[in-house]
């Protein structure tokens, strides 16, 4: 038998030198609730849960999304109650996506002081300076277009004819995330997670972010974010469906898995502090791969289609909600995943503090 110190002998064993049944028999370690929690490898808590919020302009709005039951778009004069239900359950971030009054060409609310993101931030950290705050960064919901940057187009200021008509041009849009990012950070922002697949924008961010003195603010990547049809009801949540064509060209092709190891690399070579695969459910594999390919902290994203998925099953009886939910999110958990951004968060910590 070949023997290698540590804990994972029984692994390293060839097969077939291990005692088998019936002396050993797994079911004994099934046999009562208690004995299960004992030897369990995946406990989920409150404390691994980032809720995504859909802030939006307005005042005295809590809109009702209608693809994904139980979530709203809130005014920023809604947030204070919201927010303090949210701390109350445990739950440590909040992530936060902005529905601005006007969109244009340039996405320029997303940078705009008065913005409807960081006016949200400075309203939460009034009320709960200590939870987490993660501005999600992109240009999708402020864009006119509905694309995640500055897309070149005949007749705009910026277009430039080398480029192809249509093409998300990278090197401008990076300029505008490490604007946006600063006022962000400056409303209060403690993780800036930029979210459109951009080239370079985990350097640019933590640049714009160093020049002007927000060096303890931390960079959340989303280093493997796939082109997903489980986008969805965020499109809706987010009011940032694409005008025209899709996100294929700066979002990951569901059918790559080493592609993810590349972005990964990118993104810490260029200074992420937490990475993020999403959506999660269908890209355990991925999770898994970049959970040993780095030792950073990592998150995965349950996107709005999981969620849906379930509502709507659970809804036609056709399956338990509450037992479904958990046993992905602790799937996801178990895949590899520190965090979890999910927007069953809030009833999850409600069903682990009911001892589920
Ligand atoms: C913005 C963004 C999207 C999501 C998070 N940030 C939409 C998209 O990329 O089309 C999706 C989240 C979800 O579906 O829950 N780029």
């Amino acid at each position: 038998m070949m023997r290698i110190h540590g804990e994972h002998d029984v692994e390293r064993t060839p097969a077939g030198s291990m005692a088998g049944f019936p002396t050993m028999r797994p079911r004994r370690l099934r046999l009562n609730a208690n004995l299960r929690r004992m030897v369990r490898e995946t406990v989920l808590s409150p404390s691994a849960f980032i809720y995504p919020l859909f802030v939006r302009h307005g005042r005295g709005l809590q809109q009702p999304i209608g693809s994904m039951p139980g979530q709203f778009q809130w005014s920023v004069d809604r947030l204070p109650a919201e927010i303090r239900h949210i701390v109350a359950l445990g739950i440590p971030a909040v992530i936060l996506f902005g529905i601005p009054e006007s969109k244009d060409a340039l996405g320029s609310d997303n940078y705009n002081p008065d913005g409807v993101v960081p006016r949200a931030i400075r309203t939460i950290k009034d009320v709960a300076p200590e939870l987490v705050v993660i501005s999600d960064m992109c240009f999708c919901e402020y864009t006119d277009h509905g694309h995640c940057g500055l897309i070149n187009l005949p007749g705009a200021a910026y277009y430039t004819p080398h480029l192809p008509d249509g093409y998300l041009i990278n090197d401008l849009t990076l300029d505008l995330l490490g604007q946006a990012s600063v006022v962000h950070a400056e409303a209060g922002a403690d993780i800036i997670a930029p979210s459109g697949m951009i080239d370079g924008m985990v350097g640019a961010i933590r640049r714009a972010l160093d020049a002007s003195h927000l060096e303890q603010v931390a960079i959340l990547s989303y280093a493997a974010k796939y082109a997903s049809g489980f986008y969805g009801p965020f499109r809706e949540a987010a009011e940032s469906p694409p005008q025209f064509g899709d996100r294929s060209q700066y979002q990951m092709d569901p059918a790559n898995r080493r592609e993810a190891l590349k972005e990964v690399a990118l993104d810490i070579a260029e200074g992420a502090d937490l990475l993020m695969v999403k959506p999660a459910l269908p890209y355990l594999d991925v999770l898994s791969a970049v959970r040993q390919s780095s030792n950073l902290p990592l998150a995965a994203y349950q996107v709005s289609g999981e969620y849906a998925m379930l509502h709507a099953a659970a809804a036609n009886g056709w399956l338990d909600l509450q037992r479904c939910a958990l046993e992905a999110l602790t799937s996801i958990k178990r895949a590899g995943a520190d965090m979890i951004l999910t927007y069953f968060a809030k009833e999850a910590a409600e069903w682990l503090d009911g001892g589920a």
